[in-house]
């Protein structure tokens, strides 16, 4: 007795040598989750979910309900203008015969239904409830934004792969590989966890390497990765801000570095690509294919690397018959122009990529000041529902990669991760730090769903 007793006691302080504290905005618990449960000192791990907690500075832990993960996806400073309006019609026409997405279904994120669930019990109103509660069915993706969240994806597929069998319908999970060093180097909302200055590179390899090894144990469940958003957009026309320019040889280092490695593992990987108001201006089109052309035969050209992400965690649509005056003269104004532009280019260049296309937050149009606003727009809606429907042979899917009801970043101006850009006046106020839960903002998103919900 005394002897088991004591084994026991000495089995649970283990994990208390064993791991290192988490930092500020990790992970520090939730199912599937394995690593460290104790936040570095000034924060505090917050439930967020079943699926996820944070640790998240200060003394106060933020309700229970709220979501997490640290999903912003700002979107560039250096490019002018923007879309324009009317929701995405949706044309018909034979998606392409390598499409990754015919013949599957897309696994839903139990953890973006568990932050659906949550916000939906707690609007009063029945009818808009119900709308709410039926989006945790529409596929997003998830965002592996930090290496804690690595063991989740195992959960998933796993998950995955006995739905497979169950229901013998072929599973697709989506994930968004997110963790570069100097992450979000032109914009403040979603800096990462790893530095270049403090090991980044090598923090990087690892994380790919975890993701590719949870990966490899399910070899029958399909996986589609969008491709570290912002970056290498950040490369064609950011290299005047300083962490930019600093961060180009690790950017090109590391993308090779995952690109041939998740490719190898069979993943579909789409490489992001901004928007049409930023590498869609003309004078933007040909630098970014020639980067994104030499980035994909550097890495093997595999025919895995499928092409590229576009309007990731923006507003756009895809197609619009008026241009929203914000594009101020931009002819690629809406999704669809700036994808017919850059494939032909891409083409040239020897990258014959497809694309998909984020329609989440795309519901509603001519909202912003200027083409540039990224966070919380305001009024926004979601929009046209994941199909590979999609009117043109050069896009695979439409596809919901930003879970809409997660912050893009916070209002805060005392915040040590506050960006200007969620204090404009098109920008929905008060919002909370990126990437958690944004109760009055998921519920304008269904309010304003177009088509609605
Ligand atoms: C704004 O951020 C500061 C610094 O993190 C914090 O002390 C303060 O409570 C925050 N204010 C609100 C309204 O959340």
């Amino acid at each position: 007795m005394k002897s088991t007793s004591a084994l026991l006691a000495l089995v649970a302080l283990l994990p208390a040598f064993t791991q290192a504290q988490t930092a500020q905005w990790g992970q520090c618990g939730g199912i599937g989750f394995t690593g460290s449960t104790t936040c570095v000192a000034g924060s505090v791990c917050t439930k967020q979910n079943d699926y996820y907690s944070q640790c998240i500075p200060g003394a106060q832990a933020p309700p229970a309900t709220t979501a997490p993960p640290a999903t912003s996806v700002p979107p560039a400073t250096g490019a002018p203008s923007k879309p324009s309006s009317a929701p995405g019609s949706t044309p018909t026409t034979v998606p392409s015969a390598s499409n990754p997405f015919n013949g599957f279904e897309i696994y839903l994120s139990p953890y973006y239904a568990a932050e659906v669930a949550a916000a939906a019990a707690k609007i009063t109103d029945p009818t808009l409830a119900a709308k709410a509660a039926s989006v945790a069915k529409i596929p997003t993706f998830t965002w592996f934004d930090t290496v804690d969240k690595v063991p989740q994806l195992g959960t998933y597929l796993a998950d995955a792969q006995s739905i497979q069998k169950s229901t013998g319908k072929k599973q697709i999970v989506q994930i968004v590989v997110y963790d570069l060093p100097d992450r979000d180097c032109a914009a403040k909302a979603s800096n990462g966890e790893f530095s270049i200055a403090n090991n980044g590179q090598a923090n990087y390899e690892d994380y790919i390497d975890k993701l590719v090894a949870q990966i490899k144990q399910f070899p029958d469940v399909r996986v589609v990765a969008v491709y570290e958003p912002d970056s290498l957009a950040n490369l064609v026309t950011n290299l005047n801000v300083a962490k930019c320019a600093n961060a180009k040889t690790t950017y090109l280092a590391c993308a090779n570095y995952a690109l041939k490695a998740l490719t190898a593992a069979g993943v579909y990987t789409y490489m992001d690509a901004g928007h049409a108001g930023w590498l869609g201006w003309p004078a933007n089109l040909t630098p970014a294919a020639q980067l994104f052309a030499q980035v994909y035969k550097d890495a093997g050209s595999s025919p895995f690397l499928k092409g590229l992400a576009t309007n990731v965690a923006n507003y756009n649509a895809l197609s619009v018959a008026t241009p929203d005056p914000i594009t101020q003269g931009d002819p690629n104004f809406d999704e669809l122009h700036y994808i017919q532009a850059l494939a032909p280019a891409l083409q040239q260049q020897g990258f014959p990529a497809t694309f998909i296309v984020d329609q989440g937050r795309s519901g509603q149009q001519n909202l912003r000041q200027q083409w540039g606003d990224w966070c919380n727009i305001k009024n926004a809606g979601f929009g046209t529902r994941p199909t590979t429907n999609t009117g043109s042979p050069l896009i695979d899917s439409i596809v919901w990669v930003k879970p809409g009801g997660e912050c893009d970043g916070t209002s805060n101006s005392s915040s040590p991760r506050f960006d200007s850009t969620c204090a404009l006046s098109d920008a929905h106020q008060p919002a909370p730090e990126a990437g958690t839960w944004f109760q009055a903002y998921f519920e304008n998103l269904v309010s304003k769903a177009n088509p609605p919900l």
